[in-house]
């Protein structure tokens, strides 16, 4: 029997681009799904696509970012098996010319509202069950200053509930690099493209990633009961430096 057979995931962005996909991985595997996201349209449209390919899905629209509103829906959610936050805004550029508002905005996306909904979701956990969150990587401290930092809290933050939820609950993390999905759709495609094609030429395998690639290693951690307080970066090798 699969594992995800009658657990139920939570999802926090699970609406759109990798989250999506791992509402889809996991409902074929059996698991019942509460999809959190904040664009009502796009929620909707992910419900009608996961109900019609067989999934049981419970959909919530809320901005995680308002802690207060988050508290209220995890004291009405029932307890659950697994949980992913896919929830992390990001920024580009150093530390010298960036706004203190900007870079305040990215930490608390990036770090606060991950560290609440870790606290939040310890209380509502089942035995067994584990907590995975969104890290990233490719970029350096000078040229993505807020995301960089804002990936070494959630890094910190997973050793941190590792230790604090054993043995109860496992925590990891997934860090995947720049990748094509719809959180570039503000950006004009040319823009995209030219930015896919940079990684690209960056990456030792040669390429970006797939949507696919990423999701299925959210779900690997969720499976692995021997598996904490880590980390998997899921980018083709660019921290490694080029060929
Ligand atoms: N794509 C990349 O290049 C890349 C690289 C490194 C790391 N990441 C990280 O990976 C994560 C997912 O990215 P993606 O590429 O799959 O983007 P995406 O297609 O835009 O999906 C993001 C999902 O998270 C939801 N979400 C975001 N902020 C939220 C909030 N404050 N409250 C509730 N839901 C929220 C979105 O809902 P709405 O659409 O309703 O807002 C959507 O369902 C993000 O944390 C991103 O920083 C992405």
């Amino acid at each position: 029997m699969s594992t995800l057979q009658g657990k139920t995931l939570v999802i926090i962005g699970g609406s759109s681009g990798i989250g999506l996909r791992v509402a889809q991985l996991a409902a074929a595997e059996g698991a019942e799904l509460i999809v959190l996201g904040r664009n009502a349209q796009r929620l909707e449209q992910a419900r009608a696509d996961l109900v019609s390919a067989g999934a049981t899905v419970h959909v919530h629209a809320v901005d995680a970012h308002d802690h207060v509103r988050l508290e209220v829906l995890f004291t009405e959610l029932p307890a659950f098996d697994h949980l992913v936050s896919m929830v992390g805004d990001v920024m580009g550029g150093g530390f010298v010319a960036a706004s203190m508002s900007e870079i305040r905005r990215v930490m608390e996306s990036k770090f606060f509202t991950n560290v609440r909904i870790g606290q939040l979701a310890a209380g509502k956990l089942r035995e067994g069950g584990s907590l995975v969150f969104t890290s990233g990587t490719g970029g350096r401290a000078q040229n993505a200053c807020a995301s960089y930092v804002g990936n070494l809290g959630i890094n910190a933050l997973v050793e941190g509930l590792a230790v604090e939820l054993a043995p109860r609950v496992r925590v990891n993390a997934v860090s995947p690099t720049w990748t094509v999905t719809p959180f570039w759709r503000d950006q004009p495609a040319q823009q995209v493209e030219a930015t896919r094609q940079r990684f690209a030429e960056a990456i030792p395998l040669g390429r970006t990633a797939q949507i696919d690639e990423l999701a299925r290693a959210y779900l690997f951690l969720i499976g692995n009961g021997f598996i904490t307080g880590q980390h998997i970066a899921v980018d083709g090798g660019i921290m490694l430096g080029s060929r």
